[in-house]
């Protein structure tokens, strides 16, 4: 039988970007469902993530510091695309990075130690993110625990040409520079934060032997 239609209103609704809209999931509050927008490029940057996400799951890669995806399914607003849902321990949605950085709610000191740990894995793991940006990355929050970032968009390489990533040394220098680019990035907005970024840049120090 046929997965029934999933009903989503604006009730189910979390936030958007310029390629997708996110909501919760009606009926499991673990996943989302994000929908494509009107935006010429979004298909492809959907197929771009999935494809990359095929990958990852084939090399059996450890998703930790990744919202992983789960499937497809239908929805009143047409196809939706499930993935696990970024939730705080109050069961409440994650809020962005971007979000705490200027909210002023939390202070990167508080989670200095686990954004570090972020790009360490994705070095330790050769996880590509095109586009690393902290509007892509949520933090959890737990009374128990330090906040831990969550990558839930933007994963894989934006170059046609790929076979140069068959090559792991490439496939690092890129993950660096693309991490420290993501702290320059922030440094634009938040030029008080310098020092503590710094401490966060990955160097070919950073890289596994
Ligand atoms: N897995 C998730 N869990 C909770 N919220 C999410 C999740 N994925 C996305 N969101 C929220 O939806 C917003 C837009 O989703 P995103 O996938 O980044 O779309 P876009 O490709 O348009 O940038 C994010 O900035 C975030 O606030
Ligand atoms: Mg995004």
């Amino acid at each position: 039988m046929a997965n029934p239609i999933i009903s989503l209103t604006e009730d189910h609704f979390i936030a958007s970007g310029a390629f997708c809209r996110c909501y919760r999931h009606p009926q499991e509050g673990t996943q989302c469902i994000k929908l494509t927008t009107d935006n010429k490029k979004s298909n492809k940057r959907l197929r771009a993530d999935l494809a990359y996400f095929k990958k990852l799951h084939h090399r059996n890669v450890d998703l930790n510091y990744i919202s992983d995806y789960i499937g497809t399914c239908g929805t009143n607003l047409g196809k939706g695309y499930i993935f696990e849902c970024v939730t705080n321990s109050d069961h409440s949605v994650s809020l962005t990075l971007e979000h705490y950085l200027t909210s002023g709610e939390l202070q990167l000191e508080d989670y200095l130690k686990e954004l570090h740990q972020l790009g360490i894995h994705l070095l330790h793991n050769r996880i590509l993110i095109s586009d690393l940006h902290a509007k892509n990355i949520l933090l959890q929050l737990s009374p128990s625990e330090p906040p831990k970032p969550i990558i839930v968009d933007g994963l894989g390489d934006t170059v046609i040409i790929t076979v140069q990533n068959i090559f792991k040394s490439h496939v690092h220098s890129k993950i660096i520079r693309r991490w420290n680019r993501f702290l320059k990035r922030i440094l634009k907005n938040h030029p008080d934060l310098e020092s503590l970024l710094k401490t966060i840049t990955l160097s070919t120090e950073d890289i596994p032997h």
